[in-house]
C-alpha cells in the first residue's frame, strides 16, 4: 500500500461557489476515489483561502468583521462539496490555528536561508487577483491577464529572493517528463522563468487581515505565501514529522491554468528556500465557458455550482465534466451536451446493459449468479480480454491524467458487452433450452458489469455502488481493483437484486423562447418534465369538446406492468408481441406498435404504464389484452412511461 496526497486550490471566499470550483474539486475527487480503490492510503485536501485585502474590503462594505464574513462564506464552499459528495479528507481554512503557525515557521525558514529582506515596494497591484503586475502586463488601468483593476502601491515591504531560484526552477521542470502538465503549460512557465525573475514582495502594511510577519506584526504576509503553505500545513509540516514524511511531497496539486505561475514558480521556490521537497506534479486544467461565452460577474453568466448540483444527478454531472473535455483544455458547458451524453452514453449504453442483463438473469435463471464455466467460446474469451484491456487502459489514462480517455475506453467496453449479448442471444438460448450456454453468457455479462461498475466508480460512484449492491456487494473492499485481478471473481450463487433505473433519460433543454415561457416553473429536470406534460394536457382539454368528469377518468384503468417477454411479430415490422405481468395470476399478451423504437430484449424487465381495461383487439391474429403507453420523443422515437421497483407490479396509476 502506498500513500497518495492530492490537493485542490483553496478557494477565495469572496464570492459564491461556481462551476470552476466544483470542477477542480470533482477532478481531484475522481483521482482520490481511484487511488483508494487501488488500496492506497489517500489524503485529499481542499478548503478556503480567507485572508487579504479583498476580504477586508468586502467585510467593511457589509459592516461585519472579516472573521464573520469568512466563516459565513467558507461554510458555503464546504456545504457545496458535501452536496456534491466530494470525498475530501480535510477542509482546510487559512484562518485555522495550525495553519497560521505553519506559515510563521515557513517564513522563518525562508528567512534563515537568507532569502527575505526589507525594502520598499512600488508598483501595480490588483486586489481582485491578489497579484502584482509589471508595467508590460497592464493596459488602461487593468491587468491584461484577468481584466482586474490595478492600483499603484508604494510601501515598505519584505521581499523574497525569487531571482535566486530561476536556475533551480528550470532544472526542476526538466527533472521529469511531467512535473507540470500538460506539457504546453510547462513550456509556458519555463518561458516565463527564462524571461528573468524579479524578487517578490511578500508583505503588506496597508491592510491587516492576514497572518502577521514574524517579528514585525506591522506587516501581514502576502496572501500567496499564506495560501500556498496550506498544502504542507494539512500534512503536519513542522509539528508531525511522521505524518509529514508519509504524505509530503504531494503527489498532485490540481489547479486551474490561471494560477499556474503561483504554483509552478513561487511555490517550488518557497519550498526550496525552506529546504523542503517539491511536489511531484502540478496538473493545470482549463476553463469552462457558459454556452460559448466566458463567464464573468459583469455578464451575469457565471454558472452557480449549487444550481448545477440541483439540475443534474451528481453522477451525470461528474461524468459530463470529466468526459467532455481533456483536463488541460478549455471547454464549453452546454446543457444540450449533458443531456446528449446522459441519454446516449449513460442511459442507453451502461444503463441499458445493466438493466437488460439483470432482467434476463431474473427471468431466465432465477435471479442467481450461475457458476462460471471455463472460457472456451471465442466470443467469451474476447469479452474477457476486452475487460482486461479496458482495465489497463483506464490505469494508463489515470497515470497520464487523461480522464476523458478512461471514460472513452469504458464506454467502448460497455458497447462491447451489449454486442456480446446481441450476438449470444440469451433469450433465444432460454427458448431453446440451452441452459448451460445461457448460464455462461449471463455469467459473462454479469461479470463484465461488475468490471464496469468498479472502473466507473471514480466517475459515477453512486451508480457503481447501486450496481455492486445488486450483487450484494456493499463493503469498501468490494470496490477494490484487486477484485479485478482475474476474470470470474463474481461468486456463483449470489442472489441478484436488480439495481433499478441507474440513469434516467433527460429531456433536451428548452430553446430560448420556451425557457421564458417556462420561467415560473421549477428548475429541476423532473419538475420541468411534469410541468410541460400538464401544460400539454390542459391544451388538449381546451381543444376538445369539453372537460371530462373525474368519474370519466377513473373508468380508465392504468397499471404498472412488468414486461416479461418481447418478440417481433413475423410479417409486421412495426409490431412487438409482449407478455406482461399486470398484477394478475397469469400474464397478459400485448401487441404494441413499438418495434421501430425498441429491441425486444431491452424491454424485458421494464415496469411500464399500461391501460388494462380496454376491450381486447386482434392484431395480426394475436389478441392484445392491454395497451402500453408511450410518448413520441422530439427525434421521432418513443419513450415509455417507466417506473422503478419502488412501485409494485399491478399498482394502479391514479
Ligand atoms: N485562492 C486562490 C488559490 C490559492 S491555492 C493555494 C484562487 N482561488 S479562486 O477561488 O479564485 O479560484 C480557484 C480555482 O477555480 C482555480 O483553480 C481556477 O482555475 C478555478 N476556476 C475559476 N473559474 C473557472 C472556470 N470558469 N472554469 C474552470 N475553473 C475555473 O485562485
Amino acid at each position: 500500500m502506498s500513500n497518495f496526497y492530492l490537493t485542490t486550490p483553496i478557494y477565495y471566499v469572496n464570492g459564491a461557489p461556481h462551476i470552476g470550483h466544483a470542477y477542480t474539486t470533482i477532478i481531484a475527487d475522481a483521482f482520490a476515489r481511484y487511488q483508494r480503490q487501488q488500496g492506497d492510503d489517500v489524503f485529499f485536501l481542499t478548503g478556503t483561502d480567507e485572508h487579504g485585502l479583498k476580504i477586508q474590503r468586502a467585510a467593511e462594505a457589509r459592516d461585519i468583521s472579516p472573521q464573520e464574513l469568512v466563516d459565513e462564506n467558507s461554510a458555503k464552499f464546504r456545504s457545496l462539496f458535501d452536496k456534491l459528495h466530494l470525498s475530501y479528507d480535510r477542509f482546510i481554512r487559512t484562518t485555522d490555528a495550525d495553519h497560521k503557525k505553519t506559515v510563521a515557521t515557513m517564513v522563518e525558514r525562508m528567512k534563515a536561508s537568507g532569502d527575505i529582506y526589507l525594502d520598499t515596494y512600488e508598483g501595480w497591484y490588483a486586489a481582485a487577483d491578489e497579484a502584482y503586475y509589471d508595467e508590460s502586463e497592464i493596459a488602461d488601468g487593468k491587468a491584461l491577464a484577468s481584466g482586474a483593476e490595478v492600483e499603484w502601491v508604494k510601501e515598505e515591504s519584505y521581499f523574497f529572493k525569487l531571482s535566486k531560484y530561476a536556475e533551480p526552477l528550470l532544472n526542476w521542470y526538466k527533472s521529469g517528463p511531467d512535473v507540470v502538465t500538460p506539457t504546453g503549460r510547462r513550456n509556458e512557465v519555463a518561458a516565463f522563468v527564462e524571461g528573468g525573475l524579479r524578487d517578490l514582495s511578500i508583505s503588506r502594511t496597508t491592510f491587516s487581515w492576514g497572518i502577521p510577519m514574524p517579528e514585525n506584526p506591522e506587516h501581514v504576509l502576502y496572501v500567496w505565501v499564506d495560501a500556498l503553505t496550506n498544502y504542507i500545513t494539512a500534512v503536519g509540516a513542522f509539528d508531525d514529522p511522521a505524518r509529514f514524511a508519509k504524505f509530503w511531497p504531494a503527489d498532485i496539486h490540481f489547479i486551474g491554468k490561471d494560477i499556474l505561475r503561483f504554483h509552478a514558480v513561487y511555490w517550488p521556490a518557497f519550498l526550496m528556500s525552506a529546504g523542503l521537497p517539491l511536489p511531484k506534479q502540478i496538473v493545470a486544467h482549463g476553463w469552462w465557458t457558459n454556452e460559448g461565452v466566458k463567464m464573468s460577474k459583469s455578464l451575469g453568466n457565471v454558472i452557480d455550482a449549487f444550481e448545477l448540483a440541483d439540475r443534474y444527478d451528481l453522477d451525470v454531472l461528474r461524468y459530463y465534466m470529466l468526459r467532455e473535455i481533456p483536463i488541460g483544455n478549455d471547454g464549453n458547458f452546454s446543457d444540450e451536451r449533458v443531456v446528449e451524453r446522459n441519454n446516449a452514453e449513460l442511459a442507453d449504453n451502461i444503463g441499458n446493459l445493466v438493466n437488460r442483463t439483470f432482467a434476463m438473469a431474473g427471468r431466465f435463471i432465477g435471479g442467481t449468479v450461475p457458476a462460471p464455466a471455463p472460457l472456451e467460446a471465442p466470443e467469451d474469451i474476447a469479452l474477457r480480454d476486452a475487460a482486461v484491456a479496458t482495465r489497463e487502459a483506464v490505469d494508463q489514462a489515470f497515470a497520464a491524467r487523461e480522464l476523458h480517455r478512461a471514460l472513452e475506453h469504458l464506454m467502448a467496453f460497455s458497447s462491447e458487452v451489449n454486442n456480446y449479448i446481441q450476438r449470444t442471444q440469451p433469450w433465444a438460448l432460454n427458448k431453446s433450452g440451452e441452459t448451460a450456454r445461457l448460464e455462461q453468457t449471463l455469467y459473462n455479462a454479469l461479470e463484465s458489469i461488475r468490471w464496469i461498475a468498479l472502473l466507473a466508480a471514480p466517475f459515477t460512484p453512486d451508480a457503481s455502488r447501486k450496481i455492486l449492491a445488486g450483487f450484494g456487494q456493499t463493503s469498501e473492499d468490494d470496490l477494490r481493483f484487486a477484485t479485478l485481478d482475474q476474470w470470474a471473481n463474481l461468486p456463483a450463487g449470489t442472489t441478484l437484486e436488480a439495481p433499478g433505473v441507474l440513469f434516467s433519460k433527460l429531456d433536451p433543454p428548452a430553446a430560448e423562447g420556451q425557457e421564458k415561457a417556462a420561467e415560473a416553473k421549477p428548475s429541476k429536470k423532473k419538475g420541468k418534465k411534469d410541468a410541460s406534460q400538464s401544460d400539454k394536457k390542459k391544451k388538449d382539454d381546451s381543444e376538445s369538446t369539453g372537460l371530462i368528469e373525474f368519474g370519466d377518468f377513473t373508468k380508465v384503468e392504468i397499471r404498472v406492468c412488468e414486461i416479461l417477454t418481447a418478440e417481433k411479430v413475423p410479417g409486421a415490422d412495426k409490431l412487438l408481441k409482449l407478455s406482461a405481468n399486470v398484477g394478475e395470476e397469469t400474464p397478459r399478451t400485448i401487441v404494441a406498435g413499438i418495434a421501430k423504437a425498441f429491441e425486444p430484449d431491452e424491454l424485458v424487465g421494464l415496469r411500464v404504464a399500461m391501460v388494462t381495461n380496454l376491450k381486447p383487439a386482434k392484431l395480426f391474429g394475436i389478441k392484445s389484452e392491454a395497451m402500453i403507453l408511450a410518448a413520441k420523443t422530439t427525434d421521432g422515437k418513443l419513450a415509455l412511461a417507466r417506473y422503478d421497483e419502488r412501485v409494485e407490479v399491478g399498482t394502479r396509476i391514479s
